[in-house]
């Protein structure tokens, strides 16, 4: 465990159902005031009727809202500035919100320091790139899902490299984080599974990490207790207000989690699966766990069986085998009872894939370095080759 370990996070969280309905009065936590806002959000969030209410509720304090809508799923580096210059620039908003998924969580990140550094994205790939602090930034999740809320990441697709990368800064965290779960009570069971998989997996993964401490295992594990206990009730009865806002809690958990740790080889060779095939996130996560578990076994037999129990999986008197045994069985479970697809056949990847995805997946070494056990390229060879059965 590392001795020494530094922590920062959002400055004002606002948790509980129907708080969105707060964020008018919420504004004045903001460091300055808001006249003007650039509001990044998703279609369905037009269809469900949650974008014109805020809008109008904006509206009637006097500030004027532009609706950004055209920032795609798990955007393109390009598409982010060419949304940036096109739209965001010239609209000069003095705060960013967001109300979505990850994918434009990430985007409103980019756009709220965007406004205050004169520099294209392409220079911030990477760790601490970002001279200065951005505009006010409030991001409200609508999937549980990325924790991106809380973290100082935001993810962006490299179409050239065929891998998607991170850009890292304290100054991508938000100043005001608004948790409504009832956002969430109509996700599609798909985005259900795949988010609340993701969610699991950066706790799980912050709690192996080498990076590991005692902030980051806190957070995990409520992560994972929260989510352990309420993702399958959560898919399997969406409208379960009680079983969302576990899952919107344990993703901001898993978040914070992440944020204090990393998270690890799973995320590692998810990328290239999103690079290369538009596996979206969530899927290529959940698809890679089981395996990618199962290959970490033997490094962190103590860990998984502290899980275990924390889960209520294990029996008291289980050795840490069994224990740890236990909760990998219990990761198949989920992956059959949450359809998540394990065959990346479905996803146009063939034998003849393998050696690319292995190569970009090599090249991703800020989160192989987190993972417990190191990983040859014919080890991640054959994590791949288990998803092609
Ligand atoms: N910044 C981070 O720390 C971090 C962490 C993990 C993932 N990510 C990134 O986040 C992105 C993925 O985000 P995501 O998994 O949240 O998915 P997403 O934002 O791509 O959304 C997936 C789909 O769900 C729909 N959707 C969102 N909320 C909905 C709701 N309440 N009801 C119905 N439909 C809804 C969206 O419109 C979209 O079609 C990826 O680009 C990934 O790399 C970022
Ligand atoms: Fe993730």
């Amino acid at each position: 465990m590392n001795p020494v370990y530094h922590f920062q996070t959002v400055k004002h969280v606002v948790h509980g159902a129907h708080s969105l309905a707060q964020l008018p009065e919420k504004l004045a936590l903001l460091d300055t005031p808001v006249r003007r806002v650039a509001f990044i959000t998703q279609p369905v969030m037009e269809e469900t009727g949650v974008a014109a209410r805020v809008v109008a509720a904006l509206e009637a304090k006097d500030i004027e809202v532009l609706i950004v809508r055209d920032v795609q799923p798990e955007p393109t580096i390009e598409n982010v500035e060419t949304v940036f210059r096109g739209q965001i620039e010239p609209f000069k908003p003095d705060a960013v919100l967001s109300i979505g998924g990850g994918s434009v969580l990430d985007a409103a990140k980019l756009f709220a320091v965007r406004l205050t550094n004169d520099q294209p994205l392409r220079e911030w790939l990477g760790i601490d790139l970002i001279k200065a602090p951005g505009v006010p930034l409030i991001l409200v999740p609508t999937t549980a899902g990325t924790g991106s809320e809380v973290t100082p990441n935001a993810i962006v697709t490299l179409p050239d490299e065929e891998l998607k990368v991170g850009i890292v800064s304290r100054h991508l965290l938000p100043q005001l984080v608004i948790l409504d779960a009832t956002l969430t009570l109509d996700l599609p069971r798909p985005i259900t599974a795949a988010t609340g998989m993701d969610a699991f997996i950066h706790a799980l993964e912050s709690y192996i990490s080498t990076k590991a401490n005692p902030i980051s295992d806190m957070f995990a594990m409520e992560s994972m207790r929260l989510i352990g206990a309420n993702l399958v009730e959560a898919y399997e009865n969406g409208h379960s207000l009680k079983a969302r806002e576990a899952m919107m809690l344990g993703s901001m958990y898993g978040g914070l989690a992440l944020t204090a740790a990393g998270t690890a080889a799973v995320h590692a060779l998810a990328y290239p699966l999103g690079g290369m095939f538009n596996i979206t996130h969530g899927v290529a996560n959940s698809m890679l766990l089981p395996h990618v578990m199962a290959f970490n076994l033997d490094a962190i037999v103590g860990r998984l069986a502290t899980v275990a129990h924390a889960l209520n999986i294990a029996q008291h008197d289980d050795s840490e085998q069994a224990a740890a045994d236990k909760f990998l069985a219990r990761l198949r479970e989920w992956t059959a009872a949450l359809a998540i697809p394990q065959d990346l056949r479905e996803f146009g990847v063939s034998e003849t894939h393998l050696d690319a995805l292995s190569v970009a997946a090599a090249k991703v070494k800020r989160l192989l370095g987190n993972n417990p056990k190191a990983l040859s390229l014919d080890d991640i060879k054959s994590i791949y080759a288990r998803l092609l059965p």
